[in-house]
């Protein structure tokens, strides 16, 4: 074993931290993407369909490719882009291998009637819920449904690295453990060392106000991998990985795409830093909750009865959203997880079975606007002062009915109750939030208030803790490029990864 590397049982105290959470069986991986590689590999045979969610991340669509699958790109929900399970032909249904769910944002997919779906249907359920490690459907917490679920341990845990792949049945444990294994990558000293130093570097860096200059010297070197929200296509190369399915090599430069270290065996150093920040996931996961209430408070919120979910970011629907993502750019805010366009109208049918109904998803991955919870009340003072207005759903994508993942009696842990917008109750369906003020949540003050743009952590205003060192704080703040497209691009290190 190369110096500094992990072996697999310095995942346990990892893995054991998330078999509390979740209650099954759970397996260190270096990268959620990584994970569902290996979970697509295990439970779907090469030429299989699965059924996915188009305003989802590109790599995603690529790790399906990469499996010698072809996605099936669901219809939507235009209201908050989960998966809308009656505009389902009958006939997509019958020709599936598995139904991969996204829980966009932590918000999730109606999972109990997928689940018995699926059952009846005989295939698997995935569930992709890299955004939803808190969130619950039906009091059961999102990841518990399918037969496999795979989380990313770089969205709320903030570690950069990392990820599960949990299973409903343990006994397939071992094999999965050895396809994982297969697939690593041995450590690198450099990327180790990388991945210890960067939490410092971007400290540094956003000290120094020095992100325009971190972004061009990028671009100059070749090394940013996203000029715009979706990744180069490149359809000829694509076609001849495509004829070496399934198979990850020949995928490797789209699925690399914002982690180049998502199939490296972890270092010691990242996985004690990774367990350091697992054991402060609670409280991370109580911040967001507290901003997720402050932003549904807000006038471009769908209403929210019950307790909040800790999403990972809240979409807020505006009517321009460009307008505002350059706003809160002046003021240093960066809005990733952008999905726009969706991965039908991005890939096309060469690549892909288009959705039967894109409207939906279309609007709202136009509209969209993920905000991070942690900076509610800055996010909120910029859309005040630009006069943003809140979209208003096209009546002829009204659903009529809420995310029904919390499933019969379960309203309370639901995080969007799907009441639909009329006209007499303003665009979203709330008391007419124009007398509202945007900054309702000021009187629900949660933590410190607003410490501005540069504070250099979240605005739900926990302290960062005494012990707390550059890297720790998954809630830092967003001083980095726009339309950053995920948490390891918002890097300002070479390649976002700091590997390769
Ligand atoms: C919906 C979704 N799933 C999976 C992933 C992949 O997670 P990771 O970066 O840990 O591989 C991402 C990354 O942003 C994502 O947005």
């Amino acid at each position: 074993m190369a110096l500094g590397e992990g072996c697999p049982a310095a995942y346990a105290p990892l893995e054991e931290l998330m078999l509390q959470r979740l209650g099954r069986e759970c397996l260190y991986v270096p990268s959620c993407r990584l994970g569902l590689y290996v979970a697509l590999r295990h439970w779907c045979r090469p030429g299989g369909r699965v059924l996915m969610s188009p305003v989802n991340d590109d790599v995603i669509f690529f790790v399906v490719l990469a499996a010698g699958l072809r996605p099936v790109q669901a219809p939507l929900r235009a209201e908050d882009g989960s998966i809308d399970l009656a505009a389902v032909p009958g006939s997509v249904w019958r020709g599936l291998s598995a139904v991969l769910t996204t829980n966009l944002y932590g918000n999730p997919d109606p999972a109990p009637e997928l689940r018995s779906r699926c059952d009846q249907l005989g295939i698997p359920l995935l569930e992709d819920a890299a955004h939803a490690i808190g969130s619950t459907v039906a009091g059961q917490p999102v990841g518990t449904f399918g037969d496999a679920s795979v989380f990313s341990l770089s969205k709320h845990t903030g570690a950069k690295t990392g990820g599960f792949l949990t299973v409903a049945d343990p006994a397939l444990r071992a094999g999965l453990e050895r396809a994982r294994d297969e697939l690593l990558e041995p450590a690198r000293l450099s990327a180790e060392l990388a991945y210890g130093l960067r939490p410092y570097a971007e400290a540094g860096v956003r000290g120094l106000r020095l992100v325009g200059a971190a972004r061009a010297a990028l671009r100059l070197l070749g090394l940013q991998e996203r000029e715009d929200i979706r990744m180069e296509l490149r359809p000829g190369d694509l076609k001849r990985a495509q004829s070496a399915a399934p198979a990850l090599a020949g995928f490797h430069s789209w699925v690399r795409v914002d982690m180049h270290d998502y199939r490296l065996r972890p270092g010691g150093l990242r996985l004690r830093r990774t367990e350091r920040l697992l054991t402060r996931l609670d409280n991370r996961l109580a911040d967001h909750r507290a901003g997720v209430q402050v932003l549904s408070a807000t006038r471009w919120a769908l209403p929210r009865p019950g307790p909040a979910q800790p999403l990972f970011r809240v979409p807020l629907l505006v009517e321009d959203r460009d307008a505002a993502i350059a706003a809160l750019a002046r003021r240093r805010i960066t809005v990733g997880y952008l999905y726009d366009p969706p991965l039908d109208a991005y890939a096309g049918e060469l690549f892909t079975d288009p959705s039967p109904a894109p409207g939906p998803a279309a609007w709202f991955a136009r509209h969209a606007l993920p905000v991070d919870p942690l900076r509610a009340r800055s996010a909120i003072a910029v859309l005040t002062e630009l006069g943003a207005r809140p979209a208003e759903i096209p009546a002829a994508f009204a659903t009529g009915t809420g995310t029904d993942g919390a499933g019969a009696g379960d309203a309370a842990a639901t995080a969007w109750p799907g009441s639909r917008p009329t006209h007499s109750a303003g665009p979203h369906g709330r008391p007419d939030s124009d007398m509202d003020p945007p900054g309702r949540p000021h009187s629900r003050p949660v933590g410190g208030g607003d410490r501005g743009a540069h504070a250099g952590g979240s605005d739900t205003g926990r302290p960062a803790g005494p012990h707390s060192r550059p890297g720790d704080s998954p809630g830092q703040p967003s001083d980095t490029p726009t339309r950053a497209h995920s948490d390891t691009d918002r890097a300002v290190g070479p390649q976002g990864g700091g590997s390769d």
